[in-house]
C-alpha cells in the first residue's frame, strides 16, 4: 500500500504543480503542531524564493485547488504560508480497513529487490558466547527480518572465528595433556575416532586454560601459534582435532542462539575461505597489486583524502601465515563467486571498523569485488554496566550470555503477578519470552552506533519504554479480544469512524506502520521501529484507559473498538517480530 503521507504529497504537489510551481514544492509532513493539525505542507516559503512571489499568495492558490477534494476535512493557511492540513476520519478509517486486510499491514515491497549476505553473529569457536556477541546477534537478526519484509532476499552467515590462534591454544593443550592420543603421532596412518575426545564443558575449561598459559608463558605461546600454522597447512591428526572442536562447539552454539530467537542461512567460518586464499593470492601477485614489505606480503590503501593513518592491509605475514584481514578477504571472494550478492553487511563491533575500512578498500582496488558490490560496516559500541565499563561478572569476568539470560529471566518472573495462577510450563513460556524481549528491546531501543548501560531492573520493569511494557501491552489486548469472544461478539472486521481524539491519534499512529518499517529499514536503525512501537503503545494504553471497550452497550461501537484494538495488536506483534522478539499469550 502507499504510504498515507505519500498520498497527501502526491495530492498537494499536484496542486502546486497546477498553479504553475514545481512540483516538490507540495510535499507533506506530519505537522510538528499536533494540536492545529494532522499533517502541514511549508513548500510555498522556498517556492517565494524561487518564484519571487508572497509564500502567502502561493500558499492561497494552491489552497484554492485543494480545497475541493474529497480527503481534506480541514485545510487552511497559517503563519507566513503554511499549509495546515486535516484529513477526514472516513479516509483514515478506509485506509485502517484496507491495512487489516493486507497481509503485511500495509508494508510495500521493494521495487528493486536486492540480495544482501548479512554476516552476524561472529562467535568464536571453543570460546563461550558472551555478552560482547549478544548486540552482533541483535541487531543483526533484525536488520535481516527488515530486509526480508521489505522484500530482499537475505543470506545470513554466522562467519565463525574458527580458524584462528585459539584452535593453536587448544591443540597444543590436548598434546600437553594427552600426548598419546593418535592426532599427535606423525606416523599414524589410520582413520581417527568419530567421537572427540573431549565434550563441551571439558573444553569450556580447556581453553581459558589454554589461552592464561599461552598469556603468560612465550614458549606455550610459540607452541600454540606452530599448532595453528600446522593446522592452516594442512596437519593430518590437527584438521582431525579441529573438526572435532568445529563440531562439539556449534552443536552448543546453535543451541545459545535459538535461545537468542536468532537462526542463520549459512553456519561457514573462517576455515571456509581457507581453499580460496592460493587462488587469490596468486590473483594480487600476478596484477601487481601487493608487494613485499619485510618479507611480508602487503596492500596499500591509504588515500591522500584520508584524515587519519590507513596502514597497509597485510595478506600474508613474513613466514607465510594468514591473517584476520585474509580470511575476511577471502571470504568476500568466496561469496561472490557463490552467492553473486548485490551488497554484504557486516553487523560487528565497531572497534573492529579499521580493520574492515582496509578490507573494504582492498577489494575495491584490487577488482576483487566490482563496482556493483556494496560492502557496508554496521559497527555498534559497547553493551556497558553500570560502573560505564563493559559489562562484567559480579567477579569482573566476562559474562557468559547464558547467565546473562537467566539472570534476565530470573527478574522478569519476580515481577510476575503472583495472584495469577500460572502453570510451571506457563511460566517458562513467559520467563523466556518476557526475558528476551527485556534483552534485545533494552538494547535494540539504543542507537546501533552508541554504547548503552545495561541495567536489569530497568529492562526488565514492566513500565517505560522497555521490552517488557511493550508485551504487557499486547497482552492486555489480547485479554480483552478473548474476553470479548467469550461474549460472542464476533464481528469484529471493520473500523468505524473514531468516537474520540485519542481513538484518532490511535488510527494516524497506527497508518504509519509501512513509513516506519520503511525508514527504519532505509536508515539500518532497529532503534527507529522500537520508537514507533513505544509510541503506539502509549497511545493505545491511554485509548485503553478512557474507554470501557468489553462492558460497553452500543454494539457497534464495540465491535469497531474490538477491530481496532486487533489491528494494533497485530501491528505490535508484527512491529516486535521484526526485531525478533516473541509475545506471550498472557503474562
Ligand atoms: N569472530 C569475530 C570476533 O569475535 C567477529 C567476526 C565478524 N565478521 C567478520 N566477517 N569478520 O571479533
Amino acid at each position: 500500500m502507499e504510504k498515507l503521507i505519500k498520498i497527501l504529497s502526491g495530492i498537494v504537489e499536484g496542486a502546486f504543480e497546477k498553479c504553475g510551481y514545481e512540483r516538490n514544492f507540495g510535499n507533506v509532513t506530519i505537522s510538528n503542531r499536533p494540536e492545529l493539525c494532522q499533517f502541514q505542507c511549508n513548500g510555498a516559503l522556498p517556492a517565494s524564493k524561487k518564484y519571487k512571489k508572497p509564500p502567502m499568495q502561493i500558499a492561497g492558490e494552491v489552497l484554492e485547488i485543494l480545497k475541493d477534494n474529497h480527503i481534506f476535512n480541514d485545510i487552511s493557511l497559517a503563519g507566513p504560508g503554511f499549509i495546515n492540513i486535516n484529513i477526514k476520519d472516513s479516509f483514515i478509517v478506509d485506509y485502517l480497513n484496507d491495512m487489516s486486510k493486507d497481509r503485511k499491514y500495509g508494508c510495500p515491497e521493494s521495487s528493486n529487490p536486492m540480495t544482501v549476505i548479512v554476516d552476524y553473529g561472529g562467535a568464536n569457536v571453543a570460546k563461550e558466547l558472551h555478552v560482547g556477541h549478544l548486540r552482533s546477534a541483535n541487531i543483526g537478526e533484525a536488520l535481516k527480518r527488515l530486509l526480508e519484509a521489505v522484500g530482499y532476499k537475505t543470506i545470513s552467515d554466522v562467519h565463525l572465528g574458527d580458524w584462528g590462534l585459539q584452535i593453536g591454544m587448544i591443540i597444543s593443550e590436548l598434546r600437553r595433556r594427552t600426548p598419546e592420543l593418535p592426532y599427535f603421532d606423525d606416523n599414524y596412518k589410520g582413520d581417527y575416532p568419530t567421537k572427540a575426545p573431549f565434550t563441551i564443558d571439558q573444553l569450556e575449561e580447556i581453553y581459558p586454560a589454554a589461552s592464561f598459559l599461552a598469556k603468560s608463558n612465550v614458549e606455550a605461546m610459540e607452541e600454540a601459534r606452530m599448532a595453528t600454522f600446522e593446522l592452516q597447512n594442512g596437519r593430518r591428526g590437527y584438521i582431525a582435532l579441529w573438526k572435532h572442536i568445529t563440531n562439539v562447539s556449534i552443536e552448543d552454539l546453535k543451541k545459545n542462539y535459538s535461545d537468542l530467537n536468532v537462526e542463520f542461512d549459512l553456519w561457514m567460518g573462517e576455515s571456509d575461505s581457507e581453499k580460496y586464499i592460493d587462488e587469490m593470492v596468486n590473483y594480487l601477485k600476478e596484477n601487481n597489486h601487493c608487494y613485499e614489505s619485510k618479507g611480508a606480503l602487503v596492500i596499500d590503501v591509504a588515500k591522500e583524502t584520508d584524515t587519519y593513518t590507513i596502514p597497509p592491509i597485510i595478506i600474508l605475514k613474513s613466514d607465510g601465515a594468514i591473517l584476520y584481514s585474509t580470511t575476511d578477504l577471502a571470504t568476500i571472494w568466496q561469496r561472490v563467486h557463490d552467492y553473486r550478492p548485490d551488497q554484504i553487511i557486516y553487523v560487528v563491533d565497531k572497534r573492529q571498523a579499521l580493520h574492515f575500512e582496509q578490507v573494504f578498500r582492498c577489494a575495491k582496488k584490487t577488482g576483487i569485488i566490482n563496482e556493483n558490490l556494496s560492502l557496508d560496516f554496521l559497527g555498534f559500541g559497547t553493551m556497558n554496566g553500570k560502573d560505564g565499563k563493559p559489562f562484567k561478572t559480579r567477579e569482573g569476568g566476562v559474562m557468559r550470555l547464558q547467565d546473562l539470560i537467566r539472570l534476565v529471566q530470573d527478574s522478569v518472573v519476580s515481577k510476575l503477578d503472583r495472584n495469577k495462577a500460572y502453570s510451571e510450563s506457563e511460566i517458562y513460556d513467559i520467563a523466556r519470552k518476557v526475558g528476551l524481549s527485556a534483552l534485545k528491546y533494552g538494547d535494540l531501543s539504543n542507537q546501533a552506533t552508541k554504547d548503552y548501560i545495561f541495567d536489569i531492573e530497568k529492562f526488565s520493569s514492566f513500565e517505560g519504554n522497555t521490552g517488557p511494557y511493550i508485551l504487557y501491552t499486547i497482552v492486555r489486548i489480547k485479554s480483552i479480544l478473548r474476553k470479548a469472544m467469550e461474549g460472542k461478539v464476533n464481528n469484529i472486521d471493520k473500523i468505524n469512524e473514531p468516537y474520540s481524539q485519542t481513538e484518532r491519534e490511535l488510527m494516524l499512529k497506527l497508518s504509519r506502520f509501512n513509513e516506519a518499517v520503511e525508514f527504519t529499514f532505509l536508515e539500518k536503525a532497529p532503534n527507529k521501529l522500537c520508537e514507533y512501537i513505544y509510541d503506539l503503545s502509549n497511545i493505545f494504553n491511554r485509548f485503553y484507559h478512557e474507554n470501557k471497550i468489553i462492558s460497553e452497550e452500543n454494539l457497534k461501537k464495540k465491535s469497531s473498538w474490538l477491530s481496532l484494538i486487533s489491528l494494533t495488536k497485530n501491528i505490535l506483534e508484527t512491529a516486535l517480530d521484526l526485531l525478533g522478539i516473541e509475545v506471550p499469550d498472557r503474562m
